[in-house]
């Protein structure tokens, strides 16, 4: 496609600021021309969602070009740690799988049920979701078709270098058209997004997704044992910090409430799952999860094994008074536990999640 086609396309035509495309790094090693001409084009997905020409685009994009993220890199934060332990893609499939789910069964028109529902995963990382949906899930590749989008430039370079279609964004600002998915994901890290910005966020899903569509909302309860983690271990002993305020089931209905669409909110298995040959072997692998996903690797070296690292999942993972405390009885496996299956060990470690699922009407 050439490159004034492929502007048009996107909305960039009459782009205010059409200037920016050719000066500022969209992405780390590209300017937002580059990705128009050279990325854009080769994913149909993109050409057909993707709209640079809304008000307030130029804003957005220079807002974008000078931010830094903690997900960057391990310079910056936790980026390279992050994105390490994602290269498992079979540890979180077990919630991965239900949301995409949720999202699968999204009733838009038109278009024949066979075809799969385009989702926009907003806080895509460099595409964990769509991976594994490649690697854990060819079924459901029939189903869902994974749009992944993210802040961080060094994340969305990422699931570019690995095929997958994927945009620059923030959550508040999306570069989609109006009703241009089937279905939208907010997951695994919406507690990231400001508190201003979590109603344009919500606004923004909304915006995109055709009528019949969903929006889906997934995080950790203030009150949870996932969020006790962030607070008493990944806060005090990482560099970055962890000053995110999470969510709670009154927070999720209010936000949907105020942006004029209601959502229910529901609560979600969403464990932490390592296949290993022993037991020994399952506990280190899930401690080293746990390290590089959380960016807790040097405080967990101090702690002088995997005993005590597993100790302290425990102490942290234990889920019996929060589970007594949900509206509505769940059979989730209480604490952290190695199990035999299958001639080999896992490990599981519980994490209780709620998700917001919000209905989009004509
Ligand atoms: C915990 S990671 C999750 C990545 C991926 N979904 C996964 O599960 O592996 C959170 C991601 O949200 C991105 N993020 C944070 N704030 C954001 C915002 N306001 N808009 C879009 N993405 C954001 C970060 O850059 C990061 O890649």
């Amino acid at each position: 496609m050439v490159a004034d086609e492929t502007h048009r396309e996107a909305g960039l035509v009459n782009m205010q600021a059409n200037a920016l495309a050719e000066l500022d790094l969209y992405l780390p090693s590209m300017t937002l021309n580059d990705y128009l001409c050279d990325v854009v084009p080769i994913h149909p997905l993109l050409v057909s969602t993707l709209d640079f020409g809304r008000p307030d685009a130029d804003k957005a994009l220079r807002e974008l070009t000078s931010t830094t993220t903690e997900f960057d890199s391990d310079v910056t934060g936790r980026g390279d740690s992050y994105r390490r332990a994602q290269r498992d893609s079979s540890v979180r499939w077990t919630g991965i799988r239900q949301l995409l789910e949720i999202a699968s069964e999204s009733a838009t028109e038109p278009g024949p049920p066979s075809q799969p529902r385009t989702v926009l995963d907003v806080l895509g990382g460099d595409g964990t979701l769509a991976r594994a949906v490649r690697e854990q899930a060819t079924d459901l590749s029939d189903r869902v078709s994974i749009l992944t989008g993210d802040l961080s430039g060094e994340m969305v370079e990422r699931a570019l270098a690995q095929g997958l279609p994927a945009v620059r964004q923030a959550a508040n600002h999306l570069f989609l058209g109006d009703c241009a998915v089937d279905a939208v994901l907010l997951a695994y890290g919406t507690h990231h997004i400001a508190p201003q910005h979590r109603l344009g966020a919500v606004t923004e899903a909304l915006r995109i997704v055709r009528p019949g569509g969903r929006v889906i909302v997934h995080d950790f309860d203030t009150a949870s044992p996932m969020a006790q983690f962030f607070t008493g271990v990944v806060h005090p002993h990482t560099e970055a910090g962890h000053d995110y305020p999470h969510f709670s089931r009154e927070l999720l209905t209010e936000l949907f409430d105020e942006a004029g669409t209601p959502a229910d909110v529901v609560d979600l298995y969403d464990p932490l799952i390592v296949r290993g040959a022993t037991e020994e072997d399952v506990r280190r692998r899930m401690c080293d999860y746990v390290a590089d996903m959380y960016g807790v690797r040097a405080f967990f070296d101090t702690l002088g094994g995997n005993d005590t690292c597993w100790r302290l999942l425990e102490q942290y993972f234990t889920h019996e008074e929060y589970l007594a405390s949900l509206p509505d009885r769940v059979d989730y496996t209480p604490h952290p536990i190695v199990y035999p299956a299958h001639g080999a060990y896992v490990a599981e470690v519980p994490r209780s999640a709620l998700v917001a699922i919000a209905k989009k009407v004509a």
